[in-house]
């Protein structure tokens, strides 16, 4: 593979230092600015932890898919595994995860997932009777919370098929606890390790126990139910996977991490990508103005179909474009258990990749005025012309998040439905600022109000 023109920069500040430069910037201005100063692969040295920021698509691909076999999920997962996600698809490697992974896909092809419209649908149609006791009220409400309770509920009701707000509410409440429990644990220099009695340690051990009991006894209902029986959910699949190699089911402790994994990783994301093109359009009435009169013409106020979203091809630009400059997951991380080269630096084994979409999106040799919002980037032409790894937002090669389609699907039902009613406008004199938490943040919140067309 040829790289060339890769401009590469080492960063090797004391501890301090680059602590207190963190805490200025925060983390994605962190990054952002070491690729702007020392160029598209830095080597970061912060005493003995090495990582290299990477940037360029070409490295982007080499991680990805050329040289796949030399970087994997290892210590760096380390702590996801063991509080939260187990040994589930998203933090598996190896052969447990080939299996896995070639067990759960067929749930995730464009069939597979078309089972869920209605859902989508009519949670769509649950919000806009919402939004309009909202839009008569005028306050203003937090998008990016809005958009997570809508997608918490879809993906409950894809995950266990139950509509019950009060378990949606739960199941939200719980995973969205021990999430935050993980990420908090990651960042932290110092935390007593979880046999110590602190309230942070028992709130966690309550919390991880009731979802688990929760999921078990969803599993332990429908075992007592004929097959044809089960309902048609997630959950049910997960239960009645077989490998086609060896025939066995999924392990009972497995299917369950596989289902917190798939609500972690698929309603927050999926969330965020929507909130902030509720912002992006806000910001530009240009856009919104051709978005409004695909919709008019196609939708009109009714529901889509899959083949009405084929005709809403703008609506779809709208959605990468946001999440080209809105990246949900602004970084993913990778460990290297080979060494490498890149761009004539040795990639030392036992180093940390950081992967960043956030600035790969940005680069101006791939993206023409990459400040600037632009879905007709996504035109089918201007796609084809481009390196194909200079968008990851979803990650690239055999790692790439199984439920893309998903929430492309997701997200096209769910924009172009409310778009078809409601502009969101932002509150006046609100700033927004990003960061990055895991997933792409607004500091102070996305704060608009909800407005009838
Ligand atoms: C806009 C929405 C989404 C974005 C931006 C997104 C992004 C990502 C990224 C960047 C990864 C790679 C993470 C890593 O390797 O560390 C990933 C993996 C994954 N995602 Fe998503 N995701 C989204 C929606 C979803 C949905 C809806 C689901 C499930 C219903 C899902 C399930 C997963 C799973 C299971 C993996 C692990 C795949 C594997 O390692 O084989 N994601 N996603």
């Amino acid at each position: 593979m040829a790289v060339q023109n890769v401009s590469a920069g080492f960063y090797s500040p004391f501890l301090v230092k680059a602590l207190r430069e963190i805490g200025r910037k925060g983390t994605l201005y962190f990054f952002y600015d070491l690729w702007r100063e020392y160029g598209d692969l830095v080597r970061i040295q912060i005493g003995r932890n090495v990582s290299y920021l990477v940037v360029h698509p070409d490295h982007v691909q080499q991680v990805n898919v050329t040289h796949r076999n030399k970087y994997d999920k290892r210590a760096s997962f380390e702590k996801a595994r063991k509080l939260l996600l187990g040994n589930s698809l998203i933090v598996s490697t190896g052969d447990l995860w080939k299996r896995q992974r070639r067990l759960l896909s067929p749930f995730f092809t464009p069939r597979g997932i078309e089972q869920y419209l209605p859902i989508f649908i009519s949670e769509a149609q649950k919000l806009c009777q919402h939004w309009e006791r909202l839009a008569a009220q005028g306050e203003p409400i937090e998008m990016i919370e809005e958009m997570m309770r809508l997608t918490a509920a879809i993906i409950v009701r894809t995950l266990f098929g139950t509509t019950q707000e009060s378990e949606v509410r739960r199941t939200t409440h719980d995973v969205d606890f021990l999430v935050a429990f993980l990420a908090d644990t990651q960042i932290k220099p110092f935390s007593f390790p979880l046999w110590v009695p602190t309230k942070r340690n028992r709130l966690y051990r309550e919390t991880r126990a009731r979802i688990h009991a929760y999921i078990d006894s969803l599993i332990a209902e429908r075992r007592a139910l004929p097959v044809e029986n089960y309902p048609n959910d997630m959950l049910s699949k997960l239960m009645l996977a077989r490998d086609e190699e060896t025939g066995a089911p999924i392990p009972d402790d497995l299917i369950r991490e596989e289902a917190i994994t798939m609500f972690f990783a698929g309603h927050e994301t999926t969330a965020r990508g929507l909130a902030f093109a509720w912002y992006a359009l806000a910001s530009e009435p240009e856009v919104e103005a051709k978005l409004h009169a695909e919709i008019d013409q196609v939708l009109g106020s009714g529901t889509p179909t899959v083949e009405t979203l084929k005709q809403l091809p703008y609506t779809l630009q709208v959605l990468k474009e946001t999440m080209r400059l809105y990246p949900p997951a602004p970084l993913y991380v990778r460990d290297v258990v080979e060494e490498d080269r890149m761009a004539g630096q040795t990639i030392q084994a036992g180093a940390q990749i950081i992967l960043m979409p956030y600035c790969t999106h940005r680069h101006p040799d791939f993206w023409h005025e990459p400040s600037r919002y632009d879905p007709d980037r996504f035109l089918p032409e201007q796609e084809a012309a481009r390196h194909p790894f200079a968008f990851h937002p979803f990650a690239a090669g055999q790692r790439i998040c199984i439920g893309n389609n998903f929430a492309l699907l997701e997200m096209h039902v769910l924009l172009s439905m409310l778009a078809a009613r409601f502009a969101p406008r932002l509150k006046r004199g609100h700033q927004v600022e990003l960061a990055v938490g895991g997933t792409l943040q607004a500091k102070n919140g996305l704060w608009m109000h909800i407005v009838p067309r």
